[in-house]
């Protein structure tokens, strides 16, 4: 008795060829109706549009580390279709694409000699400072995709330091401007939390010179003249985006927010956090940090002022003056358009989340990658854009960290072209060729 036959009764007993071919009828029928149908439906057919075309199994490669995400030989969903991502290296000559973070990268372990088909991706959102290499098209030429801070990369990370738009006019942490004015009995106008001093942008010499002629609360391991409260510095990592850090940072009037390296959409938490807490960000970063902030009047840009005793003399100013100074919490305060600026919110909205962000690059990649029109796709000097020599705030005196920074770049300038060299010869290099190469050019003065 074959229960599972679903047209089998009492009344229309049938024997198996009957049976045989009316489930062929059946299937048939199946068939054709998902042919004809799909190609009129717009889904299946944009399904056929960025569909991997079969003829090579999609895998991708994670060649570097990227810590706690191990994959093994993961399914993902991309759009319509599934392809595997793996960080195991048995897999290279079958992947289609692989991928670097740059943080973890060693260029002495490229996966070469690199198939002419194989497609290189590149993930950093980090400072540009941890590989100053990328700081240079000779090195990042022989990527065809990158997913970076810059707006000019494939997939930007440009705000993803910012936790939340509606953080920015949330009134919840705000500290009103008349208790602010009492806080100021035993707080300078200006805080500073920074614990990374030798930086690109000569944040510590900037901040050393405004001291002069302003009070600054320090609280972080550069020019540290004050104690966080206990309740805050215990754990205090995980409480950089918590109620009680806002409202912490709330009580002063302004905060210094230099970010470590100068590059265009290089913008951390450094910017947002004042910016959520109510507080006036005093900034140095990004060159065209303008084009996110929330509104015109939201920042101070230490680029307008001549020199730090300029700036002292404006915020001295400031704050003594609170219906100028509340013009610059309109984002607090107006209710009716808190945030002018439509580019912060229409790329608040389409912009890349931080869970499963190594997963999430896979699948971008794949879908640029079926969807490439052009023959070739090579990331170039936007993707990375940050100004050389390096650019420093007007300051009194030169920043005693400019030598030392200077010295690194120009070696990670003979190193971007050597490492050029070397991939053009397409064959394993060790990391002591890379390194005579380097320095041979450092002798020479050829770069
Ligand atoms: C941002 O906050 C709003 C309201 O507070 C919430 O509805 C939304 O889900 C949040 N978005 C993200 C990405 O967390
Ligand atoms: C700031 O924006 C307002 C309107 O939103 C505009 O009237 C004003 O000219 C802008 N100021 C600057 C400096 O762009
Ligand atoms: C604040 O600044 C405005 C504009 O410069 C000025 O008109 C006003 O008198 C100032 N108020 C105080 C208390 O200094
Ligand atoms: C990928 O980049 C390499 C190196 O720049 C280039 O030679 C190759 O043509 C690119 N491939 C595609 C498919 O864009």
């Amino acid at each position: 008795m074959s229960y599972w036959w679903p047209f089998r009764s009492r009344y229309l007993p049938l024997t198996f060829g009957k049976r045989a071919i009316l489930l062929f009828a059946f299937l048939s029928c199946l068939i054709i109706i998902w042919y004809f149908g799909c190609n009129s439906h717009p889904i299946c057919k944009r399904d056929k549009l960025a569909r991997n075309d079969g003829s090579t199994p999609c895998i991708v490669l994670w060649w570097t580390n990227i810590g706690a995400e191990k994959m093994t030989f993961d399914d993902i969903l991309c759009g319509y279709n599934t392809c595997a991502v793996t960080s195991n290296r048995k897999y290279l000559p079958q992947a289609k694409a692989i991928l670097f973070y740059a943080s973890s990268l060693n260029w002495h372990d490229l996966p070469l000699p690199r198939q002419p088909e194989q497609i290189w991706a590149l993930l950093h959102e980090e400072s540009p400072r941890n590989v100053l290499e990328f700081l240079f098209e000779e090195t990042l030429q022989h990527f065809n995709y990158t997913s970076t801070f810059s707006r000019y990369s494939d997939f930007p990370l440009t705000i993803n330091a910012l936790p939340n738009i509606t953080e920015i006019t949330n009134p919840k942490y705000v500290v009103t401007i008349g208790r602010k004015n009492v806080a100021r009995n035993n707080l300078a106008p200006i805080l500073f939390l920074q614990s990374d001093c030798s930086t690109m942008s000569g944040r510590t010499n900037y901040v050393e010179e405004l001291m002069q002629y302003i009070p600054i609360d320090s609280y972080g391991s550069c020019l540290n003249n004050r104690q966080m409260p206990d309740s805050l510095q215990t754990d205090f990592l995980n409480k950089l985006y918590t109620e009680e850090m806002y409202r912490f940072i709330g009580q002063y009037k302004f905060m210094i927010s230099i970010e470590n390296g100068v590059c265009e959409d290089y913008i951390t938490e450094k910017y947002w956090r004042p910016l959520i807490a109510g507080t006036v960000p005093i900034y140095f970063g990004s060159p065209s940090i303008r084009d996110w902030e929330p509104y015109n009047h939201s920042t101070i840009y230490i680029t307008d002022y001549q020199s730090p005793k300029e700036l002292a003399k404006y915020i001295l100013e400031l704050d003594r003056n609170d219906s100028e100074y509340v013009k610059y919490l309109q984002h607090k305060y107006n209710q009716i358009m808190p945030i002018t600026n439509q580019r912060l919110i229409e790329e608040f909205y389409v912009r890349t989340e931080e869970t499963m962000f190594f997963t999430k690059f896979a699948c971008q990649v794949l879908q640029a990658l079926w969807a490439q029109s052009a023959k070739t796709k090579m990331a170039n000097r936007l993707h990375y854009n940050c100004p050389l020599p390096l650019p420093y705030p007007a300051m009194e005196r030169p920043p005693t960290e400019i030598h030392s920074w200077n010295s690194l770049l120009k070696r990670a300038n003979c190193m971007a072209k050597s490492i050029d060299e070397l991939l053009h010869i397409n064959r394993a290099f060790t990391e002591t060729e890379l390194h005579d190469l380097t320095n041979a050019k450092i002798e020479n003065e050829l770069c």
